[in-house]
């Protein structure tokens, strides 16, 4: 693809207008949002989807999350039931991501959603997007803003380094504040966790009164339809190898440690970084995908990853480890990622 001259604008007024013209013209902009920054385009807007999909080198048949500004706005796309208006009315904005069934006269794009006949629904509480939003006044797809399979950017400076020439605006306004993706929740029939994220299932489950189900894993063969195509195998995948649950640290391992208690052997690490020297995972979160960054960059052969909690972000934070962790082999078995 011919090399763009990609602008980084500080967020505010002007940057502003510039991502709306970006996206008024069918191009890529790069904001912030709560979670991760997102590389949007317009999602009505087949050719600047089609773009996307390429500057990311996502593959094609794994759906986009559509961002609008508000309710209202998502109401004009998808079906909401009982159930989904109040989620949406506890959650948004916020980090919350709905799966919903598209409505018949939805504007979006198949390309956008792959061809499915539900649609992924998102309200960021960011005020940058938010501003976005607003102001373009159409729905935005915005998939984490890094090279599809690697690990999502939670700065400009990340979305810079993966797909600087391959976009026309980075609006940076300082680091995510909460480091992981929105939960996925499916509201089709029953009420399912196609991803854990931002916001914590014992949260959802809570507010629900009742348990929910987690996606189906694929068979051992990797194929079976994914229910959300981009949990697949891996993904959030530094350069390194990550080894989890690390109780001890092998020559030459950097280690990305969790808590005031480190392995006895920490100082054979090659560089250490600490997720949360209190042992707090909603630091842990929002430190994730840049330590994991930084660890790569020393050049160690594998980042040792010490255990961590599976409460609350825990969740979603073992999650995106299991995702760097799994075999990179693509060509053994289908890859779907984000
Ligand atoms: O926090 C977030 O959600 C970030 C920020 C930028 O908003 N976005 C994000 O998007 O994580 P992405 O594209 O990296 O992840 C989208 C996920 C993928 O796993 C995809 O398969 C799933 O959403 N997805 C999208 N549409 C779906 C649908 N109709 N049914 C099931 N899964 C869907
Ligand atoms: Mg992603």
């Amino acid at each position: 693809m011919p090399a763009l001259a990609t602008r980084i604008a500080r967020a505010g007024p002007a940057a502003i207008d510039e991502a709306k013209a970006v996206l008024t013209a069918g191009g890529l902009v790069a904001f912030p949002t709560e979670t991760v920054y997102g590389l949007g385009a317009d999602a009505t807007n087949d050719a600047a989807v089609a773009k996307l999909y390429a500057a990311k080198e996502r593959p094609a048949f794994n759906p986009l999350i559509v961002h609008v500004a508000d309710l209202a706005a998502a109401r004009r796309l998808a079906a909401f039931d009982a159930r989904a208006r109040r989620l949406a009315g506890a959650f948004w904005p916020g980090p919350l991501t709905l799966v919903l069934r598209k409505l018949p006269d939805c504007p979006v794009g198949l390309l956008a959603t792959a061809g499915l006949d539900t649609i992924a629904l998102r309200v960021p509480s960011h005020p940058v997007a938010h501003a976005i939003l607003s102001a373009f006044a159409k729905p935005v797809v915005a998939p984490s803003a890094n090279r599809s399979g690697s690990v999502s950017p939670t700065s400009a400076e990340h979305v810079s380094s993966d797909l600087g020439g391959r976009i026309d605006l980075i609006v940076d306004d300082g680091p995510s504040p909460v480091g992981v993706e929105s939960t996925i929740l499916a509201c089709i029939d029953a009420t399912v966790l196609l991803r854990p994220g931002a916001i914590s299932r014992d949260v959802i489950v809570r507010f629900l009164g009742h348990d929910i189900a987690a996606a189906a894993a694929p068979d051992a063969s990797g194929a079976a339809a994914p229910p959300a195509p981009g949990m697949l195998a891996s993904h959030y995948a530094p350069r390194a190898a990550v080894r989890m649950n690390a109780v001890a640290v092998a020559p030459g391992e950097a280690l990305l440690a969790f808590g005031p208690a480190l392995p006895a052997d920490a100082g054979n690490a090659k560089t250490m970084l600490n997720l949360s020297d209190r042992g707090l995972v909603v630091e842990a979160a929002a430190n994730l995908f840049a330590h994991l960054r930084r660890l790569d960059a020393c050049g160690a052969a594998a980042i040792a990853v010490m255990p961590i909690p599976e409460q609350g972000l825990g969740e979603a934070i073992n999650d995106r480890l299991r995702h760097a962790a799994a075999p990179r082999d693509i060509a053994a078995r289908p890859r779907a990622v984000g």
